[in-house]
């Protein structure tokens, strides 16, 4: 009697150790990537978590994308620096440069909306402005 109790515990207890084992060995990188916010208004970080940090925050895949803007380490920026970038992720978002081309092809659902350019567009020149100052 007593196994048969302990039985099914017991694989509930292997099972638990199983998935927390198993969840530690393997970093989900597009995960840990969104999970910043350098201070952004939360609609704005919104946008850019949905469209931008998966390739852009530290934990991304492409060295590229992450030496041009990595928003992980925005905060570390010069002022001068934050102010020029402010204007790059501008005109990218403009220009629909960003996200790019391919990725939107896989991705649809990551393209920004009229409405987010235009909420991207001000910020950046807001938050450019108030830097400024
Ligand atoms: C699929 C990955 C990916 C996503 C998603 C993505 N980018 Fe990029 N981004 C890149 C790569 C790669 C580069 C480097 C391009 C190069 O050097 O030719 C880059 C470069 C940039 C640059 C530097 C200027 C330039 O055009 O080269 C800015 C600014 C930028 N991205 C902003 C954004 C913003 C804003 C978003 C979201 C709206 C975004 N990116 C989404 C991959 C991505």
């Amino acid at each position: 009697m007593k196994n048969k109790r302990i039985f099914p515990l017991s694989i509930f207890t292997l099972s638990v150790l199983a998935f927390v084992g198993f969840s530690a060995m393997l970093p989900e990188p597009d995960e840990t990537a969104k999970k910043v916010n350098p201070g952004f208004p939360e609609d704005v970080n919104a946008v850019l978590e949905n469209s931008c940090y998966g390739c852009h925050t530290n934990g991304a895949k492409s060295e590229k994308a992450l030496n041009k803007l990595n928003f992980s380490t925005w905060n570390e920026n010069s002022v001068g620096k934050k102010i020029h970038k402010l204007d790059e992720i501008s005109e990218a978002v403009v220009e629909e440069t960003m996200p790019p081309e391919k990725f939107l092809q896989r991705f649809p659902d990551k393209k920004l909306s009229k409405e987010q350019i235009e909420l991207l567009k001000k910020w950046a020149k807001k938050e450019g402005e108030s830097l400024l100052q």
